[in-house]
């Protein structure tokens, strides 16, 4: 489906598109502001309030979700940019009341304290597991040619866009590491 925008008659106060989001295997049609970020589209329009905002503007993490399975900051983008694209928020990293191996470690390790940032941290966590399987090398990988070992350094480097107040970092690397091993 393509995006229906009505951008062309600003006079009139028309500045919104329809776009259909798929958003925990469930699917939206909705009619947004162009200026709507993907942060508030999921946390006003659908309720889904577990990405947190932060800063919004990029900097803590505690928005990030999975958009077509990459991490992103979802204060950062525009949601009528998103037409059939597919979104995972914290909400949908469990399968029904199973939780995700990620969710799983983080209770192990004890790997929040306030909780603010940790929607933000176990989608990032799930996304970097995931580029890493796939070879995706970080800043830091020193061997592009070996397949990714998750050390605590790539973990740190791969984790350093989603920031915690309360610095609970060595467990939220421990739950990751044990993560990425299942
Ligand atoms: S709220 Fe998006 S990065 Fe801080
Ligand atoms: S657990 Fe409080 S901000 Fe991270």
């Amino acid at each position: 489906m393509r995006s229906e925008c009505q951008r062309d008659n600003p006079a009139a106060g028309d500045r919104s598109c329809r776009v259909r989001l798929t958003v925990n295997d469930d699917e939206h049609d909705l009619t947004l502001d162009n200026r709507t970020t993907l942060l508030d589209a999921l946390r006003e329009r659908l309720g889904l309030t577990g990405s947190k905002k932060g800063c919004d503007h990029g900097q803590c993490g505690s928005c990030t979700v999975l958009l077509d399975g990459r991490r992103v900051k979802s204060c950062l983008i525009l949601a009528v940019t998103l037409d059939d694209r597919r979104v995972v928020t914290v909400e949908g990293l469990a399968d029904a009341d199973d939780l995700a191996p990620i969710q799983a470690a983080f209770i192990a390790h004890d790997a929040f304290q306030c909780g603010y940032c940790t929607p933000g941290q176990l989608c990032s966590a799930q996304g970097m597991v995931d580029e890493a399987a796939r070879g995706w090398p970080s800043a830091v990988t020193a061997d592009l040619t070996a397949p990714v070992q998750l050390t605590d350094a790539e973990i740190r480097e791969r984790m350093s866009g989603n920031l915690c107040r309360c610095a609970a970092y060595p467990n939220i690397v421990a739950a990751v590491r044990e993560a990425a091993t299942r």
